[in-house]
């Protein structure tokens, strides 16, 4: 689908900083956008989001949880993304399938198979441009440390370091899966630097140039 672009990575790789200085520069050159993101960008989402993410939910399991985020995944798409592309716009996503594809497909262990079975609602949906942030966990989990959000900390980033080093493999493999989609970005970088080569991807993209 045209004009609908997303955002991937592990916890703490600066999505979200990039994201806001794309918004800066979109409305500087007066593009159309709307940000969003997975799971959430709307209320049953967000409700969604709230009980998957729930500490308590320690219990839940990964099939559980797979479908649970293909059921906000398609709520979201209907209510806010596709309606917001058909009306011009372009979709900033915070999030998509491909997180499903390397959280409970691969780290979880669910296999790409089974999450694409479970999304195959949102395969119709693929987003036009995908930017992957590559940042080993052992550095992206440090500012999680850093900040001091220890009790911020939700049921995913609770995680130890080897669920977070097989999400950083499994969006590789993703990557392999759809490389013409997606676009990597190496997280080691200077954020001003990161923010400059996104926008310069997403501005050719949206210009047709790539
Ligand atoms: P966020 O912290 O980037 O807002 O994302 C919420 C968490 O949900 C994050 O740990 C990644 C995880 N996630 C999945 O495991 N599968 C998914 O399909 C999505 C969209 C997010």
């Amino acid at each position: 689908m045209k004009n609908f672009i997303t955002f991937e990575g592990g916890e703490c790789t600066g999505k979200t900083s990039i994201i806001k200085y794309i918004e800066k520069e979109f409305e500087k050159r007066g593009i159309g956008y709307i940000t969003t993101r997975e799971p959430g960008g709307i209320r049953i989402a967000e409700e969604i989001r709230n009980i998957i993410l729930d500490v308590n939910n320690k219990e839940m399991t990964p099939e559980c949880e797979a479908l649970l985020y293909a059921a906000s995944r398609m709520q979201h798409l209907k209510q806010k993304v596709i309606p917001e592309i058909k009306a011009g716009n372009i979709v900033l996503c915070d999030r998509f399938l491909d997180s499903s594809l390397a959280y409970q497909g691969y780290a979880r262990g669910l296999g790409f198979d089974a999450i694409l079975k479970a999304n195959a609602f949102a395969l119709d949906y693929l987003p036009s441009l995908t930017i992957l942030i590559d940042l080993k966990p052992e550095i992206a989990l440090k500012r999680l440390e850093n900040k001091d959000r220890e009790s911020k900390k939700d049921r995913l980033d609770s995680e130890g370091i080897e669920f977070h080093t097989a999400v950083y493999e499994g969006y590789h493999k993703v990557y392999d899966m759809y490389p013409e989609r997606i676009k990597i970005i190496d997280g080691n970088k200077p954020l001003e630097v990161l923010e400059w080569e996104c926008l310069d991807i997403i501005l050719k993209h949206i210009d047709g140039d790539e």
